[in-house]
């Protein structure tokens, strides 16, 4: 109990003095999610507190024990929880789509405070997934498609997640791209798209952070379970970048003892290789007990390095006044305004006498994701979650988008239809000013939509909305991305993604012009599914269960062409573009620089040509020499910027070595090619006014 020695030295003599019995314990966690103070093996926990794991501690030897909880939007409560209520966070794509890690941080710092307050010493979130697969019910959960931008922003809220003395998670490592048959699909990626694309958002994340703890994904990746993938898990992780912490498995993604514990498993949850089989396999020289001992010395060094052995985390009240300001700043800084015909928005109060507000329940919530990392909003959720639901409850964050409406429109008549009859909604929507259309798209871990379609009459219903009154405004509550076959009839869209707690307020706020919009996309939004590298989503062969799938493979043959990455380099115009969104004020770009001294950099001016302030996030995105096998262009940088009316500034973006290189496989190595490379800067990656070139003349490697 030196706090003088280093995490290190402290964990080597800890690690000196434990029995094998003790060192197993630390490595087999149990789940407790299935009964209060219920482990897997039904041993009794009387300490454990309801999360979603729990690693009992070693009373003689000061270790204490590790309760883990789910949190990516949030402190979550699976229902095990009496006092489990949190701040209900907007969604990660909300957060990624505000491009700002300050509000990251505080999205984080969110999260960190709210896990140790509720008694947990490690929260679990920080979803990455490059979004290969757009229907994936938990991209709501992810940072979007870019790994540049997934990267930074989830790495800087895992980092204050850890400022508040908690261990973090990133996951699900790695290429967990669907929910369908994901314990029996193989993702089949080649390496160099892999490293460039999904890897390298975990090792910007990771290197960001220094995030305590990697969650293995269900899947396997090139036919090799991820938490038994030696590649992923020793020769990337632990070996080329360098991560101290510890690797531990989804629940229930273990499959073997040896296999696992020798490739870099650390931690298994929901499974029981890591109890007697890892003893045996031990004890008869399997698995070196040095593996072991790395194990568990990589566990106790990071329960050091975040404190929680020295501080262990106290139940504490939480304060929700400043969660909620934090989810409302994220939400209006996050959401995308698509469209605006004629400057529809912001609404002018002194115009409207009738408001008609239409569907998804605007009268009551705004909608969340479900699955693990389902938050209980505090005031509890307005619709009692049905627990027919599929296939777990479709919960509503009790934030009214109505009253905010009617607050910020005291003089109007805000009148709600629930939009279940199109005829009877259209017949409001006509008599009205204006009408505002929700529409929502459930999306849930467990399973993928088949389709980006908004689902029921919702399409019908804008439609007809669209026809009885030509100032409709939509706003969307979904999980990601979804089809608008009815956009050229509408005057505006606003994307809310799923909005938290204060989702109203922040709508509302927006509408009225209180908040500039100022969100940008960070995925790109499809014409049809038809235009998606893979029209049609695969899932698992018939035969199987949902636990037990039958085993399948997803070809990624698309390779480095993710998201817009697809769009350029198959010429496909797509709905609303990465990086999209507009703002009520507009941006002028002039003057670009480009260094190219021993970092590159680039300079440039924006003018806020409007009338009234607001922010402006200029994008930086990079061609590659023809010859390098790579998409038309990448993003390599990005700064938000405040301007007012009539303000000008100068913009520098460096650009980080790596952003310039390819990954050579043949020599396990990232590369900066000599030849031409191109420079674009501009408002979307598809809105590129300023354009440069520079030339590399040799070949240079990069750590
Ligand atoms: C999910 C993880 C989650 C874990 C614990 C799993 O089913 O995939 O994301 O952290 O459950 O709740």
């Amino acid at each position: 109990m030196n706090t003088q020695l280093s995490p290190d030295r402290r964990a080597d003599l800890l690690v000196s003095r434990m029995t094998l019995d003790e060192k197993l314990q630390l490595v087999h966690g149990h789940v407790v999610k299935w009964g209060p103070y219920r482990g897997l093996d039904q041993k009794p926990f009387p300490y454990a507190l309801g999360g979603d794991g729990f690693v009992p501690g070693i009373p003689r030897l000061g270790i204490s024990s590790l309760q883990l909880v789910g949190a990516g939007v949030g402190v979550t409560n699976l229902g095990l929880r009496h006092n489990g209520q949190a701040t209900a966070l907007p969604s990660s794509l909300a957060e990624t789509a505000t491009w700002d890690t300050s509000l990251a941080r505080d999205f984080g710092a969110v999260i960190g405070r709210e896990t140790r307050d509720r008694g947990f010493a490690v929260s679990l979130g920080g979803g990455i997934d490059l979004t290969r697969e757009p229907r994936d019910g938990r991209n709501f959960e992810y940072h979007g498609e870019d790994p540049l931008l997934a990267g930074e922003m989830a790495g800087a809220e895992l980092k204050a997640i850890q400022a508040q003395d908690v261990i973090a998670d990133i996951k699900h490592y790695a290429v967990n791209d669907q929910e369908s048959g994901r314990t029996g699909v193989s993702s089949n990626l080649d390496k160099r798209s892999m490293r460039e694309g999904d890897l390298l958002a975990f090792e910007i994340a990771i290197k960001r952070s220094n995030v305590g703890t990697v969650m293995c994904s269900y899947n396997r990746v090139n036919d090799v379970y991820a938490c038994e993938n030696r590649y992923l898990l020793t020769d990337i992780l632990k070996r080329d970048w360098g991560f101290k912490g510890w690797v531990m498995s989804d629940w229930g993604a273990t499959h073997s003892t040896v296999a696992a514990a020798l490739a870099g498993l650390d931690q298994e949850f929901e499974s029981q290789y890591f109890a007697a089989p890892l003893k045996a396999a031990v004890v008869n020289g399997n698995v070196p007990i040095s593996r072991l001992d790395d194990m568990v010395h990589r566990i106790l060094r990071t329960m050091f390095a975040f404190h929680v052995i020295d501080d262990p985390p106290i139940i504490t009240p939480i304060d929700f006044h400043a969660g909620a300001i934090v989810a409302q700043r994220v939400e209006e800084q996050g959401c995308v305004l698509l469209k605006n015909r004629d400057h529809l928005l912001p609404l002018k109060t002194s115009r409207l006498h009738t408001i008609a507000v239409i569907g998804s329940h605007a009268n009551i919530g705004v909608l969340s994701g479900g699955g693990s990392s389902q938050v209980e909003p505090e005031g509890m959720a307005p619709i009692p979650p049905s627990s027919k639901a599929r296939p777990v409850p479709v919960v509503w964050d009790p934030s009214s988008p109505v009253k905010a409406i009617a607050a910020q429109a005291p003089n109007a008549n805000v009148i709600y239809n629930g939009g279940k009859n199109v005829a009877s909604a259209a017949k409001l929507a006509k008599a009205a000013d204006v009408a505002i259309v929700f529409v929502h798209q459930v999306t849930q871990e467990g399973s993928d939509l088949t389709t980006l379609e908004l689902a029921g009459n919702q399409d019908e219903l804008v439609k007809q909305i669209a026809a009885a009154n030509p100032h409709i405004i939509v706003v969307a509550e979904t999980g990601g991305a979804f089809l608008m076959p009815w956009i050229d009839q509408v005057s505006t869209v606003l994307q809310a993604w799923y909005p938290g707690i204060r989702g109203g307020q922040a709508i509302a706020a927006v509408l009225f012009g209180g908040i500039n919009p100022s969100g940008k996309l960070p995925i790109t939004f499809p014409k049809s599914d038809a235009d998606l590298p893979h029209p049609v989503l695969i899932g698992p062969p018939p035969g199987g269960n949902t636990l037990h799938p039958k085993l399948f493979d997803v070809n990624y043959t698309e390779g480095l062409k993710v998201g817009y990455k697809w769009y350029d380099a198959e010429k496909k115009e797509p709905l609303f573009p990465f990086g999209f969104g507009l703002s009520y004020t507009n941006f002028a770009y002039s003057h670009l620089q480009v260094k190219t001294d021993s970092i590159v950099s680039v300079a440039f001016d924006i003018k806020n040509i409007g009338d009234r302030a607001g922010a402006e996030v200029p994008e930086v995105y990079l061609a590659l020499p023809a010859d390098s096998g790579e998409p038309p262009k990448r993003l390599v940088g990005w700064q938000k910027a405040l301007l007012q009316p009539g303000e000008t500034r100068s913009i520098t973006v460096k650009i980080q070595p790596k952003m310039l290189a390819i990954f050579n496989v043949a020599k396990n190595a990232w590369e900066i090619l000599p030849g031409d490379y191109r420079i674009y800067v501009g408002s979307s990656s598809r809105q590129l006014s300023l354009q440069s070139t520079f030339s590399i003349l040799k070949s240079e490697t990069v750590p």
